[in-house]
């Protein structure tokens, strides 16, 4: 069991420390005790990535056994990244409406994040041997689009891990600026979506 469902739904507030579990850190120490990558590392590491999605996508031969298959993982993908990245966002809306904690957003973002880079990483590497038209503008600006949700992504996840750390109130810099990764991640997915179905049904 993790942190968010322990947690009174409404106040937010832990159980007594027996309840909770003697041996697992606690949130704050798992989101910031732990050594994380530098965020500009996993940059580099995702453009590079990137690249060579774009180089696989060449190389992939016609097959329609093979783009129904990966079709099916696509869109698996889709519902497995999209649908952490809903929940994430859905839990900070019921914040900013002031009904539950900002340290529950930050234990779901925690414990959803591997989903988010696993779908993510998943619907990349699907893409690819989905032969995307790299001439095409639409597909370009999607592609860009999927570049820029996982740089926002590396970007919020440091945010998290900063906010995260503090023991009193949390500048509102630092929250406003997790708020519009949280719409540009928004953006990217919706936009990347949109995009990816009208190239397969153009009307
Ligand atoms: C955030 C990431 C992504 C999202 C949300 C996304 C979403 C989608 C969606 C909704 C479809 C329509 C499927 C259908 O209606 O049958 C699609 C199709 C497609 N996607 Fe993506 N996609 C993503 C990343 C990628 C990447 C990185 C590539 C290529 C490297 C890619 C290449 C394609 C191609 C080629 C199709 C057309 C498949 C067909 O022939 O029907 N996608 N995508």
């Amino acid at each position: 069991m993790n942190a968010p469902t322990r947690s009174d739904p409404a106040t937010g507030e832990q159980p007594p420390p027996d309840v909770r579990g003697r041996h697992r850190p606690g949130l704050r120490a798992r989101l910031t005790g732990g050594p994380s990558p530098s965020p500009g590392l996993v940059a580099i590491v995702i453009i590079v990535t990137w690249l060579a999605v774009l180089a696989e996508s060449t190389l992939v031969p016609v097959n329609p056994a093979l783009h129904r298959v990966a079709l099916f993982v696509h869109l698996a993908c889709l519902v497995v990244g999209f649908g952490a990245v809903v929940a994430v966002d859905w839990i900070a809306l019921k914040w900013l409406l002031r009904r539950c904690q900002l340290r529950q957003v930050l234990a779901v973002a925690d414990q959803v994040n591997l989903l988010i880079w696993l779908g993510l990483a998943g619907m990349a590497a699907s893409g690819g041997l989905l032969r995307p038209d790299l001439g095409s503008t639409l597909t370009q600006i999607k592609l860009l689009l999927v570049l820029l949700v996982a740089l926002n992504g590396v970007q919020a996840s440091a945010l998290h891990r900063r906010i995260a750390a503090f023991t009193g109130p949390v500048p509102r810099l630092l929250l406003l600026r997790s708020v519009l990764a949280a719409l540009v991640s928004q953006g990217g997915w919706w936009g990347a979506m949109a995009i990816g179905f009208l190239s397969s049904h153009p009307t």
